[in-house]
């Protein structure tokens, strides 16, 4: 089977509109901010052109920064007992996210969300589950504060680093003229914005390699667009790009779910009624490897992810023939990291 890279978008959701702009103005939405009129009838479809583009393997060699950014990435000494680490909770080597249901913090304390893996979490739009820190940079200050999480802060950070020679050593390597919250946080993004996974088999087959996929996982792709999970998760992240509704046929929680301050999502950080139950849509890159799913962790398999998905975001339920292909083409948006990065 050869299938066309783009697809013309053709049912259920064939309109994209900005329905906050039209009924209140632009002015208070971020930017990437698109609600879907589901009212758009089958038939009137136009295309938008909506695809997922491939990725590619960031230049090389990595600078000093990146080098310093791995070390502090998997230094415990961010955290307030100097027992976790970044990486305690985004594994690099393994989906870049703990494989937990919800995280878990120094002292054995519980978090409220699933970590996120961080692998090209540099192509978001926003960070976190509800989008409240606007760049990596911003981001890094949520795990290091957050009391469920490191519950440091950079002058004890700052101060412990300062006594290790090697590290003042490898600051200044990387450039950076002295040890600071700046200089921490500016070799981190740079450790993050490196951590981009190309060469999946979906990339090598949107890049002319028709033979990277199995007809199951192409029928999968194809579903993907067609269904209209494309409409959500695209671009270069397969998602990461946009703020969207979870439960837009039916509210998820009230019938399957479990509600906590959590699944409140974007209506804890702007407190409009309209953002209640809107996140992030994540990025699929990956997905494979970074079970339970969604903000809760509350979804143990991909194929009860993609039902709900279905079912709740799209209105149609699917036969199970066609949940094990949209999940076989799931699995080959897997990537590769360079070893020196993990
Ligand atoms: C205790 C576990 C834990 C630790 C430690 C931790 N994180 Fe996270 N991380 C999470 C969780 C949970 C989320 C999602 C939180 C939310 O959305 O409110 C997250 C979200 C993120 C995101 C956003 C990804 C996205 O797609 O939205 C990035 C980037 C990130 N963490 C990087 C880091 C960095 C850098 C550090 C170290 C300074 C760190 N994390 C430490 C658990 C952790
Ligand atoms: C209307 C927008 C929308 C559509 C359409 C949509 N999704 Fe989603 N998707 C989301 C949002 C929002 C989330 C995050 C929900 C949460 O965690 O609370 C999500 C989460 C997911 C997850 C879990 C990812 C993770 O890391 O936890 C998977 C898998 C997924 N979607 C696959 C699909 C598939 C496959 C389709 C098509 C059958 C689809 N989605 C259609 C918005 C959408």
């Amino acid at each position: 089977m050869n299938l066309p890279t783009t697809f013309q978008f053709n049912r259920t959701i064939s309109t994209f509109f900005l329905s906050a702009c039209l009924l209140t103005g632009c002015a208070e939405e971020p930017s990437g901010f698109q609600r879907i009129d589901l009212s758009a009838s089958e038939g009137s479809s136009t295309s938008q052109g909506l695809a997922i583009e491939p990725i590619e393997a960031p230049a090389k060699p990595f600078g000093a920064d990146v080098a310093l950014g791995k070390t502090l990435f998997h230094d415990p000494r961010l955290s307030a007992d100097n027992s976790i680490s970044c990486a305690s909770c985004h594994v690099i080597k393994d989906g870049g996210d703990d494989g937990r249901r919800v995280s878990i913090g120094i002292e054995g304390r519980t978090g409220e969300h699933n970590a996120p893996t961080v692998l090209n979490s540099g192509y978001n739009f926003a960070q976190f589950w509800d989008g409240r820190a606007a760049t990596l940079f911003e981001q890094v200050d949520g795990p290091v504060h957050n009391h469920l999480e490191m519950a440091a802060n950079w002058d004890l950070i700052v101060k412990r680093l300062q006594t290790d020679k090697v590290i003042v050593e490898e600051f200044s390597n990387a450039g950076f003229s002295k040890i600071s919250e700046r200089s921490i946080k500016a070799a981190i993004v740079a450790y993050e914005r490196a951590l981009v996974t190309p060469n999946s088999r979906f990339d090598l087959f949107l890049t002319g390699n028709t033979d990277a996929l199995t007809a199951e996982e192409q029928e999968g792709y194809a579903a993907f667009m067609d269904m209209g999970c494309v409409s959500c998760h695209q671009g270069k992240n397969v998602g990461g790009n946009l703020f969207q509704k979870f439960g837009i046929y039916e509210n998820y929680y009230l019938t399957e779910g479990t509600p906590t301050q959590a699944t409140y999502g974007r209506f804890n950080v702007t407190g409009l009624e309209e953002d209640r139950y809107v996140f992030k849509v994540p990025s699929l890159r990956n997905v494979a490897q970074t079970a339970p799913y969604f903000h809760d962790g509350s979804v143990k398999t991909l194929k009860e992810a993609v039902r709900i998905m279905s079912e709740y975001q799209l209105g149609t339920p699917v036969s199970d023939d066609k949940l094990d292909r949209l999940v076989a083409f799931l699995h080959t948006l897997t990537g590769e990291l360079p070893e020196e990065l993990i």
